[in-house]
């Protein structure tokens, strides 16, 4: 007997579909919209899994035996090279996918309209991202794991900067009780290697399925992806496809296309592996993980306002986008059209003239300390590139927007502004830092100690 079932009732029975809707408007499968950002994030992060729990298998979280257990890994155990490799080069290429994916989200204006939930989800997401790379960092209890997390340890800590200056450190020490919920004590050792793993293999990737979960659940509720008011009267069947075949083959075609790409960087480029930590025998340079170089960069010259103050606010204004731009009028349009995209290269030359020159006028000429010997910390804390950059755009943003009498032209200014100003701090801090915090061109520059 034929099926008296409609097509559709039939395809909705599908996994894929319950991930899709039925139907997808044109306006989401253009792939200059997306550039399947969100997609790909979502499948490096399955590779991650995947190659995850295989390394746990042979992983111990010991400091006595954790080195050992991933030289047995590289060297002994079969494939057991490329699975880690794979492992380490889909968690870092999972930071890089998701600033892209936060770049595309906040410059076609996605978080806006009922989207707002969805882009603090996306915040979170993204801590945990660097949380998740940043407590694997330690696990393999190298020289550059130990004195990374050293280091990442005592910027938790810069707290402790007020704090002295306040002179209540004894009594109130919010920076070092947060280095020790971080590591467990004042140093690195066991008790650091214990939480980072449990962090690792349980919190943190457990956190991140749930709220995977609720950031694809939101994207339907939301009425699927953002797209320009011309198409908000697009209901039913106007303007939409089938999701089913097209966006499924294109995105087991793009599927095809990560795993391979990460089994080829797997393949090609071995995953660090320095000598076993030892506690007595500091690395100089000591550098946090790249992705926090930008931060280390900021601490070098206030610990406080670099690693504490900035980066806080820095977070409270990516929270507080959607909630203080409203212009729903230019959700789904790449750099809200023209003004928007002269907003955005003006502030981005801006913001690369600023940092620049400061580093110029730091690296040549040194700063506070260095013209006013006796000078007051207090000072030195609050006047700094860091701060004097974050001050400077906050005031930039705020002028364009009372001026254009437009928020979301502020916020184009100050999230642009903000993004090249970190995208410079960490460079330098990634090829221009070498040892004692020192500027050098390149690496051959370093002197031999
Ligand atoms: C593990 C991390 C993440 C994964 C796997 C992920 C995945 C996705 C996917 C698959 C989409 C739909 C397709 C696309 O836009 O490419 C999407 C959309 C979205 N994402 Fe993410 N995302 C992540 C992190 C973030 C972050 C860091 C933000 C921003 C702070 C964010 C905010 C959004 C928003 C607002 C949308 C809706 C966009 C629209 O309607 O056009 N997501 N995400």
């Amino acid at each position: 007997m034929e099926s008296t079932k409609k097509p559709s009732g039939i395809i909705n029975r599908n996994f894929f579909l319950h991930i899709h809707a039925n139907r997808v408007h044109v306006h989401s499968m253009k792939p200059t919209y997306t550039f399947g950002l969100g997609i790909m994030l979502g499948f490096l992060f399955l590779i991650m899994l995947f190659t995850g729990v295989i390394l746990m298998i042979y992983y111990t979280p010991s400091v006595e035996t954790a080195y050992q257990s991933v030289k047995d890994i590289v060297n002994v155990v079969p494939g057991g090279r490329i699975i880690r490799n794979m492992h380490r080069w889909a968690s870092q290429g999972m930071i890089i996918v998701v600033f892209l994916h936060l770049l595309r989200v906040f410059y076609t204006g996605s978080y806006l309209g009922n989207r707002s939930l969805n882009w603090v989800i996306g915040v979170v997401l993204l801590i945990i991202i660097l949380l998740s790379n940043f407590s694997g960092y330690l696990l393999p209890w190298d020289q550059l794991a130990f004195w990374a997390v050293t280091i990442g340890s005592n910027i938790a800590a810069s707290a402790r900067e007020l704090t002295d200056l306040l002179g209540i450190t004894n009594a109130f020490d919010p920076g070092g009780f947060l280095k020790k919920l971080l590591i467990g004590g004042e140093t690195v050792g066991q008790p650091a290697l214990s939480r980072f793993f449990t962090l690792h293999v349980i919190l943190l990737p457990v956190s991140m399925l749930i709220l995977l979960g609720i950031h694809f659940w939101r994207i339907r509720k939301d009425g699927g992806l953002s797209r320009p008011v011309r198409y908000a009267e697009d209901k039913g069947s106007t303007n939409k496809w089938y999701a089913w075949p097209v966006l499924m083959w294109t995105e087991l075609g793009l599927l095809l296309l990560v795993v391979v790409g990460v089994l080829f960087i797997a393949l090609v480029a071995d995953a660090p592996l320095l000598e076993q930590a030892n506690p007595s025998f500091p690395e100089n340079p000591a550098k946090s993980p790249w992705y926090f170089l930008g931060i280390q960069e900021l601490v070098s010259y206030s610990a406080f306002a670099g690693g504490l103050l900035i980066p806080v606010l820095y977070l409270v204004f990516l929270f507080s986008i959607p909630y203080r731009d409203r212009e729903d009028k230019y959700v789904g349009q790449w750099f809200s059209g023209k003004t928007g995209f002269k907003v955005v290269w003006r502030s981005a030359a801006f913001s690369f003239l600023l940092v620049v020159l400061q580093l110029i006028v730091l690296i040549r000429f040194g700063w506070l300390r260095d013209w006013f010997p006796g000078i007051s910390q207090w000072f030195v804390m609050l006047i700094n590139p860091a701060t004097i950059t974050g001050g400077v755009f906050i005031m930039m943003a705020e002028i364009i927007r009372r001026r254009r009498q437009s928020s979301r032209m502020a916020a184009l200014a100050l999230f642009t502004s903000t993004f090249m100003a970190l995208v410079i701090f960490t460079v330098v801090g990634i090829w221009f830092r070498g040892p004692n915090w020192e500027f050098f061109w390149s690496v051959n520059q370093w002197p031999v100690i």
